[in-house]
């Protein structure tokens, strides 16, 4: 229901070997669940919309249906990504094509909101990228960015350097949101490295018993600002993973559940309404099923998951290498571990060995492997 549908024949050429997005993928395009204020991601979209509005009201303006499809240059260049990077491989990103990418990241549109004048924004939006399969990875999902930028004279009166004090504010405000999400919990930073922020913090949370990261976020490269019309300021900018608080908000043990249209799952949530956790209504038992091959050089799990996706789609909760090892000739065999299962009724026996068949004869061809 809703959104708008982008179709794979408007966007590439006919095989064209630049593009690696599958049919599965393009399928979520427009899909934007961040949008249903019924839906967990919605309901807590709106709810740190809210809590920006309560510190500043009318402050942070808020965009959450920018097109997911973006140029290489705003979601590497204009960020400082550098350019031999992994996350620019064809591994880790889908590619339009050599010079369009589904962003892969929120921080993809920071550049572009800086030179249309915007200092406090908040940007909600489907983030794509390659990766392996299980219970907390999806190629699609969602994030918030946020952003904010600060004048001489802000600072000044304070007699800290604008670094320390976007650093100072930025860590206040998120350790408010963090406690308005999450009650009065225990949190820390930790710091790590982004290319576009320096210095370059996450912020974890003590919650039943772990030590859970929520965001990254840091103070704003000069350079960003100085390319974009904002010389002289100072910024912070934090992203976090929308999909990643909700399973902890609201109990949901599963990333595939975010997409079912199961009514039993999207019934279970109410608009503006945090607190309620999911009640699971079946928990149908996985099928495992292993596949071992000889690799090559080219081989990546990535890809495999790919090739798993493309057959098994959200049936697939699981891949798994459980043994690899090399043979006196240097030739390394891998044994993957597939997991199926239905979050939504049972999979019979003859589904599961088909798709599993499906598999076998797909691998080969696709992966340069040799099935052993
Ligand atoms: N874009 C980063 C990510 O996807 C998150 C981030 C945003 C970090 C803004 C710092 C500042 O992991």
């Amino acid at each position: 229901a809703g959104g708008i549908t982008i179709s794979r024949e408007d966007v590439v050429k006919e095989d064209d070997p630049t593009n690696n997005v599958p049919d599965s993928v393009f399928w979520k395009l427009g899909l934007q669940l961040h949008r249903r204020d019924d839906h967990p991601l919605g309901i807590l979209k709106n709810e740190i919309y809210k809590f920006f509005e309560d510190k500043f009201p009318g402050k942070y303006q808020k965009f959450d249906d920018l097109s997911p499809i973006v140029s290489v240059t705003s979601n590497f260049d204009d960020v400082l990504v550098p350019p031999d990077h992994v996350s620019r491989r064809y591994n880790d990103t889908y590619y339009i094509n050599s010079d369009t990418v589904l962003r892969t990241h929120t921080s993809a549109h920071q550049a572009q909101k800086l030179r249309e004048g915007c200092t406090h924004f908040l940007v909600t939006g489907d983030v794509y990228r390659r990766d392996s399969i299980d219970a907390t990875h999806y190629p699609v999902f969602h994030q918030m960015e946020g952003f904010r930028v600060f004048s001489p004279a802000e600072w000044d009166a304070s007699g800290m350097d604008g670094t320390s004090f976007a650093l100072q504010d930025l860590k206040e405000t998120l350790e408010g949101l963090a406690k308005r999400l999450f009650g009065d919990v225990e949190t820390r930073w930790v710091d790590t490295y982004f290319p576009f922020t320096n210095p370059s913090i996450e912020l974890e949370i003590f919650f039943q018993g772990n030590w859970l990261e929520v965001l990254g976020c840091g103070v704003t490269e000069p350079a960003i600002l100085e390319n974009n019309g904002r010389a002289g300021t100072v910024a912070w900018a934090f992203g976090l993973g929308l999909e990643r608080l909700a399973m902890v908000l609201f109990d949901i043990p599963d990333i595939r559940l975010f997409w079912s249209s199961d009514l039993r799952f999207t019934s279970q949530f109410k608009a503006g309404q945090l607190g309620i956790k999911f009640k699971p209504f079946s928990k149908f038992p996985p099928c495992y099923k292993d596949i071992s091959f000889w690799i090559s050089d080219s081989f990546t799990e990535n890809n495999l998951c790919e090739v798993v996706r493309g057959i098994a789609g959200d049936l697939a909760e699981e891949v798994k290498l459980i043994d690899s090892f090399t043979n006196k000739k240097g030739m390394t065999s891998n044994c993957f571990r597939i997991a199926y299962r239905s979050m939504e009724r049972s999979l019979t026996d003859d589904e599961i060995n088909n798709l599993q068949a499906r598999v076998r004869e797909e691998v080969p061809g696709k992966l340069q492997v040799t099935l052993r």
